[in-house]
């Protein structure tokens, strides 16, 4: 395996080295006990050689190369092929099993018409139980359970919100609109990559594509009635959004007060001060630029809602809150 200099690649993100190699590359978690017991079968296995196995969490920025960040390649097995294509999940172990002659027969049944698939699905359910086994490794696993559950929350709420402006740009054609809606959705879009960098993917909203589908219609929809139908949308999410990060902001107070009472304030309580900290300064961050979209929104109608604008402000508000209340858990 050998270093070069990057070279850009169309829509791919660059990193400071690119590695070459002529074998495919394995990352894997090798925090997960159960992850390296199965990798160590592979490698051990007859072809073991014939792959580059690299581990996601111990190895350089460089090494995990173009188009793939630690958090990704902590989350799921991903192989890159010798021609650069990245595999990930059920595909990725396929890849494998093709390289290793003991193992071909699989990826052949892998291979099969649906078998793929089923196999991604059967993956998926395993990183869901997999952090009964893996010893944490994020900051994010040591905060209270109970605030684990609104990051899911927050997650799948920037989610949506990216989801609204988009829903609202693909039906209008209303320039005032069309220029409200892009300029919130900038804003909307840097928050979910903030919360994505807190969030790890194990502990996101099974229901993200629900979310995404939700978030687009709570954009589309007005939009196919007009500007203030659209305008009282976003006022009223915005509204719910700025009381849901307010009491999250609570929440994280109680909490730090609580660590500063213990007298027992050891490193890794100092660590958890710090990230709460973090993470307040960070939802207060979002919470101003809701405000900010919450008013924007109410300065540009009248706020005199008729019967069907009340009707959907209040299916919205509701339905937000319902949406909270799901993907605490789920
Ligand atoms: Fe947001
Ligand atoms: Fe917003």
């Amino acid at each position: 395996m050998s270093t070069i200099s990057p070279q850009p690649a169309s829509g791919l993100s660059t990193p400071s080295t690119l590695l070459v190699t002529d074998k495919p590359s394995v990352y894997y978690d090798g925090g997960c006990p159960l992850c390296r017991a199965e990798i160590a079968t592979y490698q051990q296995a007859a072809g073991g050689d014939s792959l580059a196995w690299v581990d996601a969490q111990a190895c350089g920025v460089a090494e995990l190369g173009s188009g793939l960040d630690r958090s990704n390649a902590l989350a799921r097995l991903h192989v890159r092929r010798a021609d650069g294509t990245l595999l990930q999940g059920a595909a990725a172990f396929a890849e494998i099993w093709s390289v290793l002659p003991g193992w071909r027969w699989l990826a052949r049944v892998a291979r099969l018409p649906v078998v793929l698939p089923l196999l991604d699905v059967a993956y998926t359910v395993f990183l869901r139980i997999r952090p009964l086994w893996r010893p944490s490794s994020s900051i994010v696993d040591k905060l209270p359970l109970q605030l684990q559950r609104e990051l899911r929350t927050d997650h799948a709420g920037e989610t949506g919100a990216v989801m609204i402006y988009r829903g609202i740009l693909a039906v209008s054609r209303d320039p005032a609109l069309r220029e409200f809606a892009q300029h919130h959705l900038e804003t909307e879009e840097r928050h979910l990559s903030l919360v994505e960098e807190r969030v790890p993917s194990r502990l996101r909203s099974w229901l993200i594509p629900l979310w995404r589908l939700s978030g687009w219609l709570t954009g589309a929809l007005p939009a196919c009635f007009g500007s203030r139908a659209v305008y009282a949308t976003i006022q009223t999410v915005e509204t719910f959004v700025n009381h849901h990060y307010a009491a999250q902001i609570k929440l994280i107070d109680d909490f730090s007060q609580q660590a500063s009472n213990d007298v027992r304030a050891d490193a890794a309580a100092v660590e958890i001060a710090h990230e709460l900290q973090s993470l307040r300064d960070l939802l207060e961050q979002c919470r101003l630029d809701e405000v900010a979209h919450r008013d924007d929104a109410a300065g540009r109608w009248d706020g005199h809602s008729g019967m069907f604008i009340s009707i959907w402000r209040l299916i919205v508000a509701r339905g937000s809150e319902a949406a909270v209340g799901v993907c605490r858990y789920v």
